[in-house]
């Protein structure tokens, strides 16, 4: 059991710009932050597991239709939803899901197939359905809402100019693909540490905009998108997919805390890292470490997140870019209580 006061998580609402369109949502988008942290925190404060609390935080963001995940999905170039969704335990026990759109939560799929399957990763929308209803789970196809349905057609038009950078090989495709001629980055995650010390990382995704269909990220996929490890710590990422995949960015920052370094350190130098070998305004990375310090690090303009471990006064929910100071201000009144 680690100290009892050393418990708690970090939630995140995607690393990405901050759009034009998103400005009117900010509060919306701090208020639910708020929600997802308090929830979450509820349950360890209860003495609950991380894995309870991680997947509790991750519902709040999926039911909110604002984030990038569950309701809230973005559109394949088809418009139509493949949320992706994934938890991991530090003592490996992983369950991911890919093409989740059946059900109103794909993290608690995700759950379902680390706990009543000997597999790790099931994808695919029929295979997941009968998944689903075989194990009582209440069948609710996900469509995209009016937001998404809105950027949708953003996307699709910027596309047939060829003004879309994100999907160079995938819009020459598209006149062939759709018979016709012709990324947002908002993912959630969180990562948490209960007190018995037990570590937990969990995800859940829409995707990327107008991604080609059966198009997997890095969200479901253990040591990309996310990673728990009790030798280590926990992390979870957020961002483009493509590229958090090709440097097995969370098994990164794991193995940073793994070799010495705490939370905040493995995140800084896994996301100077990725800088140097993929370019900036690529991803997003949350993680804790076995002795509850949490860190924080992104390579894009923003990336939301709500905090609440044992030993702060308060939960912290900072949205916009330059409201970060109040996170490393309240990390340094914590350090001295974070020491061993
Ligand atoms: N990071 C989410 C995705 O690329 O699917």
């Amino acid at each position: 059991m680690v100290a009892e006061s050393r418990f708690g998580l970090i939630v995140h609402g995607g690393a990405g710009s901050l759009q034009r369109s998103m400005r009117k949502d900010i509060a919306l988008r701090r208020q639910i932050l708020r929600k997802s942290i308090s929830e979450g925190y509820a349950l360890l404060r209860k003495g609950g597991s991380s894995l309870d609390a991680v997947e509790a935080s991750i519902r709040v963001l999926e039911d909110s239709g604002i984030f990038n995940a569950g309701s809230g999905s973005c559109t394949t170039i088809e418009g139509k939803v493949e949320p992706d969704a994934a938890v991991m335990l530090g003592d490996l026990s992983c369950g991911a899901v890919a093409g989740a759109s059946m059900v109103s939560n794909p993290v608690s799929l995700a759950r379902a197939c680390m706990e009543k399957t000997d597999h790790v990763f099931i994808a695919g929308a029929e295979p997941l359905r009968k998944f689903a209803r075989s194990i009582g789970f209440e069948i609710h196809d996900l469509e995209p809402n009016k937001m998404r349905l809105d950027q949708y057609e953003e996307y699709m038009k910027k596309m047939g100019a060829g003004e879309l950078k994100e999907w160079p090989k995938n819009s020459a495709l598209l006149g062939r693909y759709l018979g016709q001629e012709y990324g947002n980055l908002d993912t959630v995650g969180s990562v948490a540490i209960d007190a018995d010390g037990k570590v937990c990382a969990g995800v859940s995704t829409g995707g990327r905009f107008v991604k080609l269909p059966g198009r997997v990220g890095d969200s479901p996929i253990p040591g990309a998108g996310l990673y728990a490890d009790s030798s280590s710590g926990a992390a979870c990422a957020t961002g483009a997919g493509e590229e958090i995949i090709r440097v097995s960015l969370c098994k990164t920052v794991c193995d940073f805390m793994k070799n010495g370094l705490d939370a905040q350190a493995a995140c800084d130098a896994s996301i100077s890292l990725l800088s140097k070998v993929r370019g900036v305004g690529v991803a997003g990375i949350i993680a804790v470490d076995l002795i509850g310090n949490y860190g924080l690090a992104r390579n894009t303009e923003m990336m939301p997140v709500s905090i609440r471990f044992s030993y702060s006064k308060k939960a912290l929910a900072v949205v916009l870019p330059e409201e970060y100071d109040v996170i490393y201000s309240e990390k340094e009144r914590n350090l001295g209580k974070l020491k061993m």
